[in-house]
């Protein structure tokens, strides 16, 4: 609560600060943000009104915000790409669609964010993470008589048969971060196997990676497979939804961000990028109902931030699953021999 009261005083002395910029001509910066709207839309009048920049921003998934930074290589519009997944991040960086950027704050990161921005050549930085999980609606469990999902094997049980969402994940770095955790937790084959029976379960893929833990929230299915973080927002909204974590082990994220090669407001760019380093930016997720781990150690950690420690991880890959060969590779498997089958 002391904290927060001092960042309001904090963002209410830089906006009075701010006044004597009105003068100059404003920067511009561009942001493809692929967080939830509520935090991009909170960093972005918070940053615009304390430093007078124009913040324009523009919000897309993570697998939607690389293919429109594909699309965009010649002729670039996008400054700064914040949040999302850290794989199509890596892919990026791989590609040459980011730049190198050396932050002076990397090393108030944390190991995890620091090894993120490592592997690609400095083209990313970890600024969040988050657990992979399951959601699910209490009231809607109880009154279905079904269990609580407690592992991967559960979610095959044929009592929750269309009660399954979970996001697409071509377009969805979340649904991304499954496809590669299963991978990783059995074996190719059988992870293929596991996600066509799963499919027999899922009554829809959305689009976003958070589509399905809202339908939880909202009653619309029973169960959802989503970043355990996402949760407590909804919970906080009144929602009967909680959370479980597989037994057999599970994946984590590396929220990124980059800089886009090309970047027309690239000093602006680079501003915007050691603001969202900061603690005091970090700690607005949480002012936002956005409960990830901060990558930056001296941001506060909100108490409905998952305790990362009870939960089973496994020890991601997040270089070979960043791998845009590996990445596209596995995207298109899932389409080809998951997605087409008749459920
Ligand atoms: C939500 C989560 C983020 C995550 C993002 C990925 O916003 O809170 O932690 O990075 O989803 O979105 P996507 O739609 O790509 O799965």
């Amino acid at each position: 609560m002391k904290k927060s009261v001092r960042t309001l005083h904090i963002v209410a002395a830089s906006i009075a600060a701010g006044i004597g910029f009105g003068a100059q001509a404003a920067d511009q910066v561009n942001i493809i943000c692929s967080v939830q709207a509520e935090w991009c839309n909170m960093i972005g009048s918070v940053y615009g009104r304390t430093t007078g920049t124009k913040v324009n921003i523009s919000m897309k998934g993570s697998g939607e915000a690389l293919a429109q930074i594909i699309a965009e290589k010649e002729n670039p519009k996008t400054d700064v790409w914040f949040g999302g997944t850290g794989d199509p991040h890596l892919q990026a960086a791989e590609q040459g669609l980011t730049i190198e950027y050396k932050s002076p704050s990397l090393a108030q990161l944390h190991p995890w964010a620091q090894q993120q921005a490592q592997q690609a050549g400095y083209k990313t930085v970890g600024i969040y993470s988050g657990p992979l999980g399951f959601g699910y609606n209490t009231e809607l469990l109880a009154k279905k008589k079904l269990p609580v999902p407690k592992s991967w094997a559960d979610l095959l049980k044929p009592e929750y048969k269309g009660d399954i969402q979970v996001a697409n994940p071509a377009s969805s770095g979340t649904a991304y971060t499954m496809v590669a955790t299963l991978v990783q937790l059995m074996g190719e084959e059988k992870a293929f196997d596991y996600l066509k029976a799963l499919h027999r379960n899922v009554g829809q893929y959305t689009r976003s990676g958070t589509g399905p833990i809202k339908a939880v929230a909202r009653g619309e299915t029973a169960v959802s497979i989503s970043f355990v973080h996402d949760a407590p927002g909804e919970k906080l909204a009144g929602f009967p939804v909680a959370t479980s974590t597989p037994s057999e082990g599970t994946g984590a994220e590396i929220g990124s961000m980059s800089i886009i090669k090309g970047a027309r407001n690239l000093a602006a760019a680079k501003k915007f990028y050691e603001w969202a380093l900061t603690p005091a930016a970090q700690e607005m997720a949480a002012a936002a109902k956005q409960f990830q781990l901060p990558s930056n150690k001296n941001a506060k950690v909100d108490p409905n931030v998952p305790d990362f420690k009870s939960i089973k991880f496994i020890n991601y890959d997040y270089a070979k699953y960043g791998a845009s060969a590996e990445r596209k590779r596995l995207i298109a498997k899932w389409e080809k021999e998951v997605n087409s089958l008749p459920r």
